[in-house]
């Protein structure tokens, strides 16, 4: 089976929030998160990713209904484990949720979900989550004490944190890409569906390939990135062609 590909589009909520923050619903609010939901789509994205905050720092609800309602892909809505964002999700009803650490200081997600430590909460949220039809997956660090506990939530799936591989120093990327296997070995034995995501480009997306068991990955960054990039210069010659049709006084 391919792997599949979750596009995050958060980051292009966050350009938008750079000029629009207080008005993000105006008319002239750009960039577009459901325009990108639908590049994705057509670049072959096989599901939506996106991250409501409870400080609504980039992606706002109506961003995640308009998304909802109009793009033909499944929506995989990451969210803190807070009974606002529960609230959210059952309005919402996401094909997915991913269950995330959040605090109001972190730039992204920065680490796994405590699931042990905080593992009734969780587990409460994964059930009344599941009880209404949305698939959920735990976001977690790639070690096997959270495996197990994640698998006792009831979840179906687990994500696991790549950050740590993808910010190692190549002396230690074989000894992340272990305990990253280790964690998705643990994680199939136990019935988990097994997804991947946070810092994943494209030049150490093949180093997962020792990783067993993946089913799907979660990458922005690094594809809004690479948008930008391949994207300046014919945004650069359409304002050029534009410019072009000043009227010159003869
Ligand atoms: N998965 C989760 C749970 C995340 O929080 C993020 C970042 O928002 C990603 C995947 C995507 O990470 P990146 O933007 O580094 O590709």
């Amino acid at each position: 089976m391919p792997l599949l590909l979750g596009v995050n589009i958060d980051h292009i909520a966050t350009l938008r929030q750079a000029r629009y923050a207080r008005a993000p619903e105006a008319f002239n609010a750009e960039p577009s998160p459901l325009l990108a939901a639908f590049d994705a789509l057509a670049g072959g994205a096989d599901s939506l990713t996106l991250h409501v905050r409870s400080d609504r720092r980039h992606m706002q609800d109506a961003d995640a209904f308009r998304i909802r309602a109009k793009v033909p892909l499944p929506l995989n809505l990451e969210m803190g484990v807070t009974a606002e964002m529960l609230t959210l999700a059952l309005k919402l009803q996401p094909d997915f949720a991913c269950l995330v650490p959040e605090s109001r200081e972190e730039i992204t997600t920065e680490g796994g979900l405590e699931v042990a430590l905080r593992f009734e909460p969780t587990r409460m949220a994964v059930t009344r989550l599941q009880e209404a039809g949305i698939r959920v997956s735990l976001f977690i660090d790639p070690d096997l004490p959270q495996v197990e506990a994640a698998a006792r939530t009831g979840a179906r799936m687990i994500e696991l944190h790549t950050g740590c591989f993808a910010n190692a120093p190549e002396a230690a990327r074989d000894a992340e890409i272990q305990r990253l296997a280790a964690a998705a070995q643990a994680g199939h034995a136990a019935g988990l569906q097994v997804n991947a995501g946070h810092g994943i480009n494209y030049s150490n997306l093949t180093r997962l390939w020792a990783v067993p068991h993946l089913v799907e990955l979660n990458i922005g960054h690094s594809i809004v990135a690479r948008a930008l990039h391949s994207g300046l210069t014919p945004a650069v010659r359409a304002m050029k062609e534009l410019m072009a049709t000043y009227p010159t006084l003869t």
